[in-house]
């Protein structure tokens, strides 16, 4: 395997190699700095844990140091973790899921910005954020003419090379060299009014190099690593996960007989997580042939799904494995090369071609409500669970959209059916298939009163079946009957978990 500093084949770059403790020196307190990665992949390893250092020596020597983090989505332990845990970060935006930071955003410390994944790139671009000082990016290496060969994420990686007036770069040894050739950056999207359609019309279609473009003089400084990604590992699917998946694959086999489906499905995103990729795992003994994916991030399911040649091919904008799974991605890189593009988020998460390509949408939830609103994001209506992400990109624009949930949480003293949800981030219009492993509810073409029933007797858990039935049949009662509710009770569940601990009368 080559070294970091091999990697490097343009000469005059190779002059810009300096130390993370020299990288952190270009960022100072108050900069706005994007920082590449998405889903614990491609993110920077060495430069975050120097700022943090920095942060610390500033608040010992009581000087403020924090900075303001855009991100393409989550990082790992070694970049939101090490900054949050030194107070170093005052804003963050689009995507996190670090314990610290979360509990840094729910205590009013660090300010938090939860933006959809596709948008993130344009809003910078439009000056939204103000302007981006620094970028620290990770790649797997330089060409000698000077192009990125991106790293295991694309993210938000096109935008911050072009926007951020200083760039420094991470070149990971540990990242697959053969990974060249596997990207396929457009970055050709710009601003309205001059905006053309992108033109993709397969899934698997490559339209544009596959390497990053940087200007070489912004390029403040070159840090050299050789740290593996955070590559968190899956559980094997449990009966929970297992009921969900067995429900959308005979969903979908009930849909291609119906002739709403083609026979090999249409391109599939999956949300991340255990039953996101049990669903992908029932794929792999399933009926359907040729597959396509077309999603945000690629895990385990989905590698596997490729290596089985049950996948014709995917796209994603990050590949986010187990160990396990990394390990086979590196031992068939050869081969997976023509089958897995990487692409911006800008790309992977744009509604223009989710629509276009017509996209079977999977992801999971927080709480849904009888009506089909869905709340992905906050724990009772106040605390910050990670963010939006991609869920509302595809949510709102995909073919067929699914929201999955256990139908209760915390033991059984939480329904994720709910009256009414505590906060919403999917309306009930881009929602229209809720799965628990109590069952399945198709909300396609039905009004609110209809879903409403079918919510209850299909997906609700049985210990608050009968809550929700009386809660339904009382607002009906009461009138309104478009979408009834009884507005002093519909977010009492909530109030009786927060006061009680439990959501059910005692
Ligand atoms: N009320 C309170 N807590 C709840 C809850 C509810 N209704 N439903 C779930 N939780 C808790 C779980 O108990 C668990 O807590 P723990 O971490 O303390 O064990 C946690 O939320 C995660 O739930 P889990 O059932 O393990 O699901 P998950 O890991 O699949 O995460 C989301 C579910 C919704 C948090 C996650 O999918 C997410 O962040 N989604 C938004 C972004 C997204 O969709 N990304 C993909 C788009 S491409």
């Amino acid at each position: 395997m080559s070294t970091a500093a091999e990697r490097i084949q343009h000469a005059g770059l190779r002059q810009k190699i300096i130390s993370a403790e020299q990288a952190a020196a270009f960022i100072e307190n108050g900069m706005t700095v994007g920082i590449s990665g998405f889903t614990g992949a491609g993110y920077p390893k060495a430069v975050p844990a120097a700022v943090a250092a920095k942060a610390q020596a500033a608040h010992a020597a009581g000087k403020p140091f924090k900075i303001r983090m855009i991100t393409g989505a989550s990082t790992a332990d070694e970049c939101d973790g090490v900054l949050s845990r030194a107070n170093a970060i005052s804003f963050r935006s689009p995507f996190q899921s670090d314990p610290t930071l979360r509990n840094q955003i729910n205590a009013g410390e660090a300010a938090y910005m939860d933006v959809h994944l596709s948008h993130i790139e344009q809003q910078v671009r439009a000056g939204f954020f103000g302007e981006m000082d620094v970028a620290v990016v990770e790649v797997a290496g330089i060409a000698a003419d000077g192009k990125l060969i991106p790293s295991l994420a694309v993210g938000t990686n096109v935008t911050w090379l072009q926007q951020a007036k200083k760039v420094i770069l991470e070149v990971n040894a540990q990242q697959n060299a053969k990974l060249e050739g596997m990207a396929d950056i457009y970055d050709s999207i710009g601003l309205a009014p001059h905006r053309k359609p992108i033109p993709l019309t397969e899934a698997g279609e490559r339209i544009a190099t596959p390497y990053l473009h940087c200007d070489l003089d912004k390029i403040a400084g070159i840090v050299l690593t050789d740290a593996s990604d955070r590559n968190s590992k899956f559980a094997e699917p449990d009966e929970m996960s297992k009921s969900i998946a067995a429900q959308i694959i005979d969903f979908f086999s009930h849909e291609v007989k119906a002739g709403r489906l083609p026979k090999n499905l249409l391109p599939l995103q999956s949300g991340v997580g255990n039953v996101a990729n049990a669903v992908l795992a029932g794929l792999q003994d399933g009926p359907f042939d040729n597959l396509t994916g077309y999603t945000e991030v690629l895990q385990d399911g989905m590698l596997d799904l490729i290596l089985s040649g049950k996948m014709l091919s995917a796209s994603a904008t990050a590949l986010s494995f187990s160990p396990d799974a990394l390990q086979r991605f590196n031992d068939h890189i050869d081969e997976l090369r023509g089958k897995i593009i990487l692409r911006p988020q800008e790309v992977t998460n744009n509604p223009e071609l989710i629509r276009r390509l017509g996209i079977i949408g999977m992801n999971a939830m927080i709480e849904a409500d009888i009506y089909g609103n869905v709340n992905s994001t906050h724990i009772m209506g106040t605390k910050m669970m990670n963010g939006i992400g991609g869920s509302g990109d595809f949510a709102r624009n995909s073919y067929l959209s699914f929201f999955v949930s256990p139908s209760v949480a915390k033991g059984g003293s939480i329904s994720c059916i709910v009256p009414m949800v505590s906060h919403h981030d999917h309306t009930e219009h881009d929602v229209m298939v809720l799965v628990t492993e109590q069952g399945l509810a198709d909300l396609r073409g039905k009004s609110p009163r209809e879903r409403a029933r079918l919510i209850i007797e299909n997906c609700a858990h049985p210990d608050y079946r009968d809550a929700l039935r009386d809660y339904f049949d009382r607002a009906e009662k009461a009138g309104g009957l478009h979408t009834p509710h009884l507005l002093n009770e519909a977010l009492s569940w909530h109030q009786r978990f927060v006061e009680t601990g439990d959501m059910r009368v005692k």
